[in-house]
């Protein structure tokens, strides 16, 4: 039944990970209680589905797999609305305290009381697509102008709907680290302020406060879950929304939090290269992976620092698995939800299934018919033309 993931050529790298302070510190408890507090007043917020693919998990031979669909988050198709548009809230508050000499309250910018004055303080982030289609959201949701730097393989579709909301759109030549690099000199030169969903070193509160905001998810998650799954499969970019979820997930289960498994195409593996390295580690990109949301060379030092002493293993995969598991979610089996999942959200997925199709590499894993697994669907439909591609290979 799993034909195209048998032999699949995965590169895993097991790590021994000893639980210290990032995981506690980085993103506190606070940072999580706020964020909750505040993007679940939102106009729009509805908790996303949390699917049970029964058929699947007793076809592939664990107990459960447990799939959280981001596709339907505030109708922009990601996890990612979490973020931009809660860190964009975030430095909108703090500069505006800063520039009118007294505490400026969330609710103030939310309610348009200060719109004058967040329309002086311009926005700006590299993305490839739904960072960006966040931090664009949310600038306009509360009155500053925004512009995204996307680099030259940025699908024309994602670019159109970040204009959509408003945003100035500035393709740049180069892959999406330069991207991020041509961003930060723009901002520098004109007083622009940066919302990206990195880190690096010295710059870290709009990162801290993004992946504080994709604490709700995981707040939904653990809301709805009786007892903590064993596994947890998390997709990477620069590695925040795995770093968030691990902390999350330690800060609420404990020494019983599942294990973290954390996965990676194998054309942008920079976590796996770190996790080898000891170190944050970047990789060249030389060919670009159709999972776009994952295709960074740069980690987040931030998300790092969660991540070395969360995750206990690390796969990379290749993308010839995304367009089988897409077609799986969206044409299940009996009994099965079907799913619309976009190319990046269906990578933990994929690793797992061609995981168990390699018995020593499931036991490796731990990973056996007791195993209960969550996954991130992280994002929906978010280019409707190439999931009609896949969707079109048969
Ligand atoms: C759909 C989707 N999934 C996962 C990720 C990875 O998130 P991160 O870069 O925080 O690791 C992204 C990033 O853009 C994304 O868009």
């Amino acid at each position: 039944m799993f034909d195209q993931f048998k032999g699949a050529k995965l590169d895993y790298f097991a790590a021994e990970p000893k639980f210290g302070a990032a995981v506690a510190t980085v993103i506190r408890a606070d940072d999580f209680a706020d964020s909750n507090i505040e993007i679940r007043q939102w106009a729009g917020y509805a908790e996303t589905p949390l699917h049970s693919l029964t058929a699947l998990a007793s076809a592939l031979g664990v107990a459960g797999i447990h799939y959280k669909d981001e596709g339907p988050r505030f109708g922009l198709g990601s996890f990612k609305a979490l973020g931009g548009a809660y860190a964009a809230l975030r430095i909108l508050q703090r500069e505006l305290t800063a520039r009118l000499g007294r505490d400026v309250t969330a609710d103030e910018i939310r309610n348009g009381a200060l719109a004058a004055e967040a329309a002086k303080i311009t926005l700006v982030s590299a993305t490839d697509g739904n960072h960006g289609r966040s931090l664009a959201w949310g600038a306009q949701m509360f009155g500053a102008p925004c512009r995204i730097y996307i680099h030259k393989e940025v699908s024309q579709g994602r670019a159109d709907a970040m204009a959509a909301y408003g945003a100035h759109i500035t393709r740049i030549d180069g892959d999406y680290d330069a991207s991020v690099a041509t961003a930060r000199r723009d901002a520098d030169a004109n007083g622009w302020f940066v919302v990206s969903d990195t880190s690096w070193p010295g710059y870290s509160q709009p990162p801290r406060d993004v992946m504080a905001g994709y604490g709700v998810m995981v707040r939904e998650i653990t809301d709805t879950m009786a007892k903590p799954p064993s596994h947890v499969f998390l997709q990477a970019g620069v590695g925040g929304l795995a770093a968030a979820v691990a902390a999350a997930l330690v800060q609420h289960w404990g020494d019983a939090a599942p294990r973290v498994v954390v996965v990676e195409p194998d054309r942008a593996a920079c976590l796996i290269a770190s996790a080898r390295a000891g170190k944050a580690t970047g990789v060249a990109i030389a060919d670009e992976t159709i999972m776009a949301g994952l295709s960074c060379g740069e980690p987040s030092e931030m998300a790092w620092s969660i991540l070395h002493e969360t995750a206990r293993d690390y796969l990379a995969m290749p993308d010839s698995l995304v367009g089988p598991t897409v077609r799986l979610l969206a044409r299940p089996l009996a009994g099965d939800p079907a799913i619309a999942a976009g190319e990046s959200a269906v990578a933990g997925l994929a690793a797992l299934i061609a995981v168990m199709q390699d018995a020593a590499m499931a036991k490796a894993m731990g990973l056996d018919a007791a195993s209960e697994v969550l996954l991130i669907g992280s994002e929906g439909v978010t280019d409707p033309e190439i999931i009609a591609q896949i969707m079109a290979e048969a």
